[in-house]
């Protein structure tokens, strides 16, 4: 008998019950978002769970206890996705396992791949893409990391929390089509590729049943079409029903209550449970606990080797910056005076807000970065950022006064909710405080005169923080700029254009912002994300060409909000439900198919040096489309390049994208004049479209194109699909007929 049956078979019904339901926020690891509930009479360990994408959430200081406990802040998932690259993604995953595991988490709770379905969405930079591939690829590498070291990753949110609007309660109503290739396929091919221990079914409704009370979803889908294996827990005090929701398929219920454990056991005694289905539900769990390092007794150190970790955290950053423009501008020389604008030169924004918010142990602005690598920072264009913003140094002391609130023991009954008060919401406060409205444009004309003619270039910051419970808004301030970003620009352009000198644009944003009403004004404009820790070292040595950008956008950069279907449909105010109209034609797949110009397209991103696309061949084997190719980089610059390949299919008779993205390789460092053959297959079921309850690839001649962008094709072949392929919803296959 195996260990997990050896144990359910001691257990009593009341302790099986209460396995399902988790014991509120850690107690064992401070500002951990969650553990389990332990029965110590069998040895069953409560584990801990805890957030998040960009790196371990707990509480950096604890009360009464000598010592730090500050996690790495990573670059955001979008900023990861932007990297395009699987080696470099699975190290932060490993490197945030390894932190996970020396402070005694068993269970991190990311990474999140809900969809960018729109520029909108609040939490986007926790999400990787509006391509399901995409998204769906790289999670699997975040995956593979921090399962290396012996931690479980929860995919989140399952499925449609695309928006915060609403979340809580919002009923999401989009077909099945849509769902199966879209909003869940970036989740199957997660799983398939990657096995994560755990999923979290999402606050919102799906087709009028909460996700987390969801049978269809949870059991249908997750568990029957994908075999998943894992633990299925609830987001925390998502839905509304608990007894559903052990009905629907959820193994753990969290952050959990004694209330919801005294619900379950009546409904049971009622005989509205069965036991049967509360057995299965805790062998997931009780699996779970026993593949744990709390189990296995490993002993955490709360030692993480957070110089190691910085040091990926900085690797990442420079693979994931995106080059929008460059009129020439970059890169510039370390022993340039620089003029370096915008609050958020000296106040970068590491990450967002809410639950992907991290207590890293510093951030490394910009303007830190450049002195750093030798540029010289003009230091009177930066005393009076630093004047007027004087309060917030201030403020940044409180954390001063935490550290010494440390050193006193504090009595208090609730020591969880102390901690979460003080550290989580006092410097998420600071966070968001420093991004509110400060004017940028401070400077008269003769100032900035005397600074265009003493300075070789200017460098222009625009930030913007966004975080979980709000999305982001039309306005000024966030998605448009506001006057004084404006006219900061204009000036600043104009000064120095002036004077001959060059003047770029740093965007600091969770996702993307207008940028075609002023980025004809300046001459370099590259996107950092909202980069984690060694965001300022990243940028630097990217202005200083020491590496090339290779970093491409992972989701198509807007013209205006009203150009795509999803986000002409966003729900500004929350509502009941949200129908997703545009059914598949999401990112790309709208622009590229309606005929729609964005200011950036999906795989957008430049480099210093140019690469050459030669010798295609592709070839159709069994299963699969092989395909090979040769990339010579034949600029001045060593740089890495981004091989995408899109398919296109025959106009046949069911109704699909111009274009869809289905394998991408990065290439290594490529030296000027260096080459290298770059391989990709593509499993024949990729081509497949949800049609009537199965996946059909028609028959025809479909154009395999690859390029730098999706708009950027360099070469392009077609090859014959001689027969129609279906699939069943396990993807095996059947006659079409
Ligand atoms: C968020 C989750 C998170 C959980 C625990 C929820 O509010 O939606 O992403 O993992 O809290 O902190």
């Amino acid at each position: 008998m195996s260990k997990v049956e050896e144990i359910l078979k001691q257990m009593t019904i009341e302790e099986k019950i209460s396995l399902l339901v988790g014991a509120g926020s850690s107690t064992t690891v401070p500002g951990a978002a969650g553990e389990t509930r332990s029965i110590s009479r069998l040895g069953i360990p409560a584990i801990v769970l805890a957030d998040g994408p960009a790196g371990v959430r707990i509480a950096p200081l604890r009360f009464g206890v000598q010592g730090e406990f500050y996690a790495t802040h990573f670059p955001n998932a979008i900023m990861l996705a932007s990297t395009w690259n699987l080696e470099v993604v699975e190290k932060v995953g490993k490197a945030i396992g390894e932190e996970a595991k020396e402070y005694g988490v068993d269970i991190l709770l990311a990474p999140a791949l809900n969809i960018h379905r729109t520029v909108l969405g609040g939490r986007n930079f926790e999400y990787f893409s509006e391509d399901p591939l995409l998204s769906g690829v790289i999670v699997a590498a975040y995956v593979r990391g921090v399962q290396s070291v012996g931690v479980g990753a929860t995919l989140k949110h399952f499925v449609g929390n695309d928006q915060e609007a609403g979340r809580m309660y919002v009923n999401i109503v989009v077909d099945e089509r849509a769902l199966r290739e879209i909003y869940l396929r970036a989740f199957e091919i997660a799983i398939e590729l990657s096995k994560p221990w755990a999923i979290m079914a999402a606050y919102n409704k799906l087709n009028s049943y909460y996700c987390t009370q969801n049978l269809w979803l949870l059991t249908k889908v997750l568990r029957e079409d994908w075999g998943f294996e894992g633990l299925v827990m609830t987001d925390w005090f998502a839905g509304d029903n608990p007894i559903e929701q052990v009905k629907a398929g959820v193994d753990l219920i969290m952050p959990g209550d004694d209330g919801i454990v005294k619900k379950l056991i009546d409904a049971y005694k009622r005989g509205e449970l069965r036991i049967e289905d509360i057995e299965e539900r805790d062998r997931k769990v009780l699996s779970i606990i026993l593949k744990s390092l709390k189990y296995q007794g490993y002993r955490w150190s709360n030692k993480p080797d957070l110089d190691e970790h910085a040091r990926i955290a900085y690797e990442a950053a420079l693979e994931g910056i995106v080059l929008l423009k460059n009129d020439g501008a970059l890169p510039i020389k370390s022993s340039s005076r620089v003029a370096l604008f915008g609050r958020g030169s000296y106040y970068t924004v590491r990450g967002g807000l809410g639950s992907g918010y991290v207590h890293a142990r510093y951030t490394v602005s910009i303007a830190e970065g450049l002195r750093e690598r030798g540029f010289k920072v003009d230091e009177d264009v930066e005393k009076v950022y630093r004047r007027y913003m004087l309060p917030l140094y201030e403020l940044g002391d409180c954390i001063e006064m935490f550290r010494r609130l440390r050193d006193t023991a504090v009595k208090s009954d609730n020591k969880g909710f102390l901690t979460w008060l003080l550290f989580d919401i006092s410097e998420m406060l600071i966070e968001y405080y420093r991004t509110l409205h400060l004017p940028e444009d401070p400077f008269d004309d003769g100032f900035l005169e005397e600074i265009a003619k003493r300075n070789d270039v200017a460098i222009v910051t625009i930030s913007r923080i966004s975080g979980e419970g709000w999305d982001r808004k039309p306005v000024e301030g966030d998605f448009y700029l506001r006057d004084d970003e404006y006219r900061l620009l204009l000036r600043v352009s104009e000064t120095f254009h002036k004077h001959g000198k060059k003047v770029i644009v740093v965007l600091n944003i969770p996702s993307p912002i207008d940028i075609v009403s002023w980025r004809d004004l300046v001459d370099a404009i590259l996107v950092i994300w909202l980069p984690g820790q060694e965001g300022g070292r990243a940028l630097a040595d990217i202005l200083l060409g020491k590496v090339s950008p290779s970093g491409k956008l992972p989701l198509t950069w807007p013209r205006d909000l009203e150009q795509d279907a999803a986000t002409r449909m966003f729900p500004y105010e929350p509502r009941q439900e949200l129908v997703y109209r545009e059914g598949i034609y999401v990112g790309y797949r709208y622009y590229d198919t309606f005929g729609v110009e964005p200011a950036y397209e999906f795989g957008y991103g430049l480099s210093y040096t140019k690469f050459e696309f030669s010798d295609m061949y592709v070839e159709k084997d069994v299963d699969k489309i092989k395909i090979k190719l040769k990339i010579r980089n034949v600029g001045g610059y060593p740089g890495k390049e981004v091989v995408q390949v899109y398919i296109k299919p025959p106009r046949g008779s069911i109704d699909k994208p111009y274009q869809e993205l289905k394998g991408f390789k990065k290439t290594k460092t490529l030296k000027p004049g260096e080459e290298d053959e770059v391989v990709i297959d593509i499993p024949i079921k990729y081509l497949a479209s949800y049609v009537k309850g199965r996946w059909v690839v028609e028959k025809g001649l479909y154009e395999v194109r690859i390029g730098a962008s999706s708009r950027d094709i360099k070469v392009s072949k077609s090859i014959e699909i001689e027969r129609e392929y279906c699939f069943n919803t396990k993807w095996i296959q059947i006659e079409c007929s």
